[in-house]
C-alpha cells in the first residue's frame, strides 16, 4: 500500500447510503442549537472536499448569534428554512484567493520535500493558468492560443475570464457544500441548501468581500416534524446516466 495514503479502514457502505438517503432539504427546524463541536467538525470535513488544484478557493460564513441571523434570513427572502434554523452559514467561492493559496501552497507543503513538479505548478503554472490579466486580456489571448494549439493535441479549455473564474471557484466550492450537508446528516442533524436570497444584502450583512459569490446559504439545525414538504424524487436513470 503507498504509505502516503495510510491504511484504509474498513467501509460500511450501508452507513454511507443512510447518510446520502436521509438527507433532505428541511424547510423547518427544531428550536435547538448545534452544538459548537459538532459544527466545527462539519466544517472541516467540509473543507475535505475535493478542489481545483488544492486551491481551496471557498470560505465560510457562520451566523448563529440572532439578530444578524434574522436579518440574514430576511435577506434570504424570509424562507421558513432560514427563519427557524439555529444556525446559517454562508457558503461562498473566491475568484480572488487563488494567487495568495498557490503561494501558501508551496510554504504550507506538508511533507519535507517539495516534489519540483508541485513546486513548478504551483509557482509557474498557476500564476498563468488562473491570471486572467487586467480587463481579462490575458484570458483571451490564452483562448486564441488554446484554439490554435487545441487543433492539434489536447488542451485546456480555461478558465479564461472572469466569468470561468466564477465557474471555476463556484465547481470546488459547491463540493464543499455537500460535504458540510453530508457530515450534517452524519451527526444526526439537517439542512438545506438555498440559493433563493438577495446576494447584495446577504453581503452587505455579512461583509463579504466584494469579489467572493455566495453559491449557497446553508440552513442547519434538528429537523421539525413537519421539516420535510414532499417526498424525495429523482428522474428515470436511464435517461441521465449514460454508459459509453
Ligand atoms: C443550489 C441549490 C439551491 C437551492 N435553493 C433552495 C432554496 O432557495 N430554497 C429551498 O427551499 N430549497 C432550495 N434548494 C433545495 C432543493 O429544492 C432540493 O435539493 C431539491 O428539491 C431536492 O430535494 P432534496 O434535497 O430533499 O433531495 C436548493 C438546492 C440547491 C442544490
Amino acid at each position: 500500500m503507498n504509505a502516503k495514503a495510510g491504511a484504509l479502514p474498513d467501509i460500511d457502505v450501508e452507513e454511507f447510503r443512510k447518510v446520502v438517503r436521509t438527507r433532505r432539504s428541511i424547510r423547518r427546524f427544531k428550536n435547538e442549537p448545534v452544538p459548537d463541536d459538532v459544527l466545527a467538525d462539519c466544517l472541516e470535513l467540509a473543507t475535505l472536499a475535493p478542489n481545483s488544484s488544492n486551491l481551496q478557493p471557498w470560505e465560510f460564513y457562520v451566523v448563529r448569534t440572532p439578530e444578524l441571523k434574522t436579518r440574514l434570513a430576511e435577506a434570504c427572502l424570509g424562507q421558513n428554512a432560514a427563519k427557524t434554523a439555529p444556525v446559517l452559514i454562508a457558503i461562498v467561492a473566491r475568484t480572488d484567493t487563488w494567487r495568495n493559496h498557490a503561494r501558501r501552497a508551496v510554504e504550507e507543503w506538508p511533507e519535507e520535500k517539495l516534489p519540483p513538479i508541485v513546486e513548478k505548478y504551483y509557482r509557474r503554472i498557476a500564476p498563468i493558468h488562473y491570471n486572467q490579466g487586467p480587463l481579462g486580456l490575458l484570458g483571451v489571448a490564452k483562448k486564441a492560443a488554446g484554439y490554435v494549439v487545441g487543433l492539434s493535441r489536447p488542451v485546456p479549455r480555461g478558465p479564461y475570464s472572469a466569468n470561468e473564474m466564477k465557474v471555476w471557484a463556484t465547481k470546488s466550492t459547491a463540493l464543499a457544500a455537500e460535504n458540510l450537508m453530508l457530515a450534517l446528516r452524519a451527526h444526526g442533524y439537517d439542512s438545506c441548501p438555498m440559493e433563493g436570497f438577495d446576494e447584495c444584502r446577504v453581503k452587505k450583512l455579512l461583509k463579504i468581500p466584494r469579489k467572493g459569490l455566495v453559491t449557497m446559504v446553508l440552513a442547519a439545525g434538528k429537523r421539525a416534524e413537519n421539516g420535510v414538504y414532499n417526498q424525495q424524487y429523482r428522474f428515470d436513470r436511464a435517461q441521465l446516466i449514460h454508459y459509453l
